[in-house]
Order: C-alpha cells, then sequence, then structure tokens
C-alpha cells in the first residue's frame, strides 16, 4: 500500500520535465492507481475508480472516487487526485493513469475530469486502463479537443464592453 497521503517519489532518476514515461513506469503508475481503486466509497453505484497522477517533478498523487447519500456530491477518482497534489503545491503534471473494474473496455475519464485535467494544460498524457494493466495511452488535448482553458480568459482578447455597463 501507498501512504497517498504523502507526495512520493516515483522513478526520479529516470524521468524529468517532459520525456517520455519508461514502460517500467507506466506500469507503475497504472498499480498504483489499482491500490488507489481499492479505497473507492462508491456504496451507490458500486464502480470502483483509481488514479495516480505524476507530477514535472516526478511526486505521485493517488485518488478514489468518493460518493454521497446527496448523489449529486459524488467526486471522481481523478479530480481527487488532482485536487490533492494541487493543495499540496504541484500543479504541473507528466500524467495520470486510471484504473477501473471494467475488464472489456480502458476506463474512459468523464467529461468533468477531461475538463479539470485540461486546466493544467492540454500536452500531458492520460493512462486508461484495464483491471490486468493493459493499457491505451491519450493526450489531454485528444481526450478534449478544441477546448476552453485558462488562456481563454485573457481579459486582452475580451471586446471591451465598459461602455455598455
Ligand atoms: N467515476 C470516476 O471516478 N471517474 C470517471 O472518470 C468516471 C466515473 C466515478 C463517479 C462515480 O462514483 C462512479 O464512477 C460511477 O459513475
Amino acid at each position: 500500500m501507498l501512504p497517498s497521503h504523502l507526495p512520493h517519489l516515483l522513478n526520479g532518476y529516470s524521468n524529468c520535465g517532459l520525456q517520455r514515461l519508461t514502460k517500467e513506469t507506466v506500469k507503475k503508475l497504472i498499480h498504483y492507481s489499482q491500490e488507489a481503486k481499492k479505497q473507492a466509497y462508491c456504496p451507490y453505484s458500486k464502480f470502483r475508480v483509481g488514479a495516480a497522477l505524476l507530477t514535472v517533478d516526478n511526486c505521485l498523487f493517488t485518488g478514489c472516487n468518493v460518493e454521497n447519500a446527496c448523489y449529486n456530491l459524488g467526486v471522481c477518482a481523478e479530480r481527487n487526485a488532482i485536487s490533492k497534489a494541487v493543495s499540496e503545491g504541484y500543479t504541473a503534471f507528466k500524467a495520470i493513469a486510471i484504473a477501473s473494474d471494467l475488464s472489456d473496455q480502458f476506463i474512459s475519464p468523464c467529461g468533468g475530469c477531461r475538463q479539470f485535467m485540461r486546466e493544467f494544460g492540454s500536452s500531458w498524457d492520460v493512462y486508461l486502463s484495464k483491471p490486468d494493466g493493459s493499457y491505451t495511452k491519450m493526450s489531454v488535448n485528444q481526450l478534449l479537443p478544441a477546448s476552453f482553458g485558462p488562456e481563454d480568459l485573457d481579459m486582452k482578447k475580451v471586446l471591451d464592453i465598459s461602455n455598455e455597463y
């Protein structure tokens, strides 16, 4: 079990910056997402999801889905992992791995999580996995093309409407 409340160095020497992850690192990231899945609190859907997020500094944050009796308050695994990282001061990410119990398809992040990922850039990687450890890789941009992001809020691009209000 990973002490998921603590930042954790994953393969710190072999991956820095935007270098591609080694197969070994991807395998570990998926393993940690599967471990995080075991913590899923999903009494309503019974659909367990785990996520493992790797920062550019090679720190690891995990998350699981956490549901609520007030159904719409449930939080996805990916968003939990990202929020844990951001709340510890990490906002630059290399990759996130996602695990579920679906054996015949790769778990695909929901639209809200795609937008949540996109907040922190479009060119980092998402590993969609199956319980046997197989995976497919997609960039955030592939998952959410033509997206809206922080740069779109640049007020210099906005029409001057000051006289109208
Ligand atoms: N879920 C996630 O955690 N991540 C996703 O990307 C898809 C859906 C969770 C939300 C809910 O707790 C359960 O899976 C069923 O939708």
